[in-house]
């Protein structure tokens, strides 16, 4: 590794200590409080992420918008599903005032549904079967995970998965392979993730930083898709940028500073996700060296041990809507404009749907669970990220022989009100 890769990763572990510390509020971990709230009420007054102390979409800023939260999975599904009664525009206050128009979980109707069936053209089977193979498992293997097996020793989120999302976001975006400037472009996403802040003061210099991160990022996208489109788009190129540029020729009107905005976009949303969702599995099953041996011997396990870890430690544990009319949820009556959080990390664990839901049971019966949300607004990038923690593991798996934490560092803690995950996860291997 060289000095400036050195440099580049501690840079990158920087900002992502900056954007757990942020989401981690008082430090308590939430899940006693949220099951407590979630058998006794369907929905409360108020805004429950304020009392942890860390920044909501349901009021970025703290405008004094009225808000509610609930718990439950029938109620946070039925609100995500119904984008007539509850809209998503609140979020632009939020990460859409860094991404404008591109936003695409804050848009709603005809503009989301436009924007989405352009961004999903490029996700169809025969794609994404490319992104796996050509780019997603040779990415992650031989570029990240290989040079890791000889050091015996490692730390898988700031030595591995704090990385790879990235260069694989970016693979599949098309961009050139410059590891330099795509370790920059991830350290401007996460200062982008760490605007919010609930101390004022700090808002005022974290904002800043923000917006300027998401300058620094839209000046040096641009150039590269004005590049592309110069140099001609091949019939079937796989990468997005160059299927963002078929759609334009075939009249999506998207110009360079259109496709900028949405290749901006993708970067926070792709990246951390996925980090802080395959940290929070390895945690889980390096706490049980039984289950992960198990794992190791039977392949497939892998895909329940991704979906109950999802389940039961997702990322975004919480998402908001705004009510657009006059609505009443178990006698509570909620005004037009007020938005709702909805605890889905709390509905994941709702006994109602999950039997001993406060248990990380990788044999459960599969039911849909709501970490990548629900409804119109689903994450678009669902398969791949599933693929990209398919992949990870796999290669660790295989080529990680007798994993287990490194006995002489702290051992791992998931940790936060949501933007959960461990800060490190320091193991050995043989
Ligand atoms: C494990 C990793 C990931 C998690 C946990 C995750 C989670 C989510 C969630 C919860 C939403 C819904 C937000 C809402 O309804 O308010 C969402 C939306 C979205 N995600 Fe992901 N995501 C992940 C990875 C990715 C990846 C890899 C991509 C891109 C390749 C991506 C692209 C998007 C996009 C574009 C949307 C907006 C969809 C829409 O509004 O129609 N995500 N994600």
């Amino acid at each position: 590794m060289t000095t400036t890769d050195t440099a580049q990763i501690s840079q990158m572990s920087d900002e992502f200590a900056k954007v757990s510390d942020v989401f981690s509020g008082s430090g308590e971990d939430p899940y006693p409080l949220l099951r407590e709230l979630r058998e006794s009420k369907r929905i409360i007054p108020g805004d429950i992420l304020a009392r942890f102390g860390v920044p909501s979409q349901a009021d970025y800023g703290n405008k004094g918008r009225q808000v509610f939260t609930t718990f439950r999975y029938d109620d946070c599904l039925a609100i995500m599903r119904d984008t007539q009664t509850y809209t998503s525009s609140l979020l632009m206050d939020g990460l859409g005032a860094f991404l404008e128009d591109a936003m695409l979980t804050a848009l709603d109707g005809d503009a989301h549904k436009q924007l989405r069936t352009v961004l999903q053209g490029a996700f169809t089977p025969q794609n994404l079967k490319i992104w796996q193979n050509d780019m997603i498992r040779p990415v992650i293997r031989n570029e990240f995970l290989a040079p890791l097996i000889p050091r015996k020793q490692c730390d898988l989120v700031n030595d591995f998965a704090l990385q790879f999302p990235v260069r694989v976001i970016y693979e599949i975006m098309g961009f050139p392979n410059d590891p330099v400037a795509i370790e920059q472009f991830a350290g401007w996403a996460l200062r982008i993730l760490a605007g919010p802040q609930p101390d004022p003061e700090k808002a005022k210099i974290s904002m800043a930083a923000a917006f300027q991160a998401a300058q620094d990022l839209y000046d040096h996208v641009r150039p590269i898709v004005a590049k592309r489109r110069a140099e001609g788009v091949a019939e079937n190129s796989a990468d997005l940028i160059s299927h963002l540029l078929r759609a334009d020729a075939q009249g999506a009107n998207l110009d360079d500073h259109k496709i900028t905005n949405i290749v901006r976009m993708l970067l926070p949303a792709a990246a951390e996700t996925t980090t802080r969702s395959f940290s929070n599995m390895m945690v889980l099953l390096l706490d049980r060296p039984e289950l992960l041996e198990q794992i190791r011997n039977d392949r497939s396990l892998v895909p329940k041990a991704i979906n109950e870890s999802l389940r039961y430690e997702p990322v975004s544990g919480f998402l908001a809507r705004q009510a657009s009319k006059d609505v009443e949820i178990d006698g509570v009556k909620i005004p037009a404009g007020a938005a709702i959080s909805l605890a889905n990390g709390a509905a994941n664990r709702d006994e109602a749907v999950f039997v001993n839901g406060e248990e990380f049971d990788i044999f459960r019966q599969i039911k849909p669970n709501l970490s990548f949300g629900f409804g119109a607004h689903t994450c678009l990038g669902l398969i791949v990220a599933k693929m990209e923690i398919e992949a990870a593991f796999n290669a660790v798996l295989d080529d990680l022989p007798n994993l287990r934490y490194d006995p002489s560092k702290p051992k791992a803690k998931i940790v936060g009100v949501t933007m959960r995950g461990p800060q490190a996860v320091h193991v050995v291997f043989d």
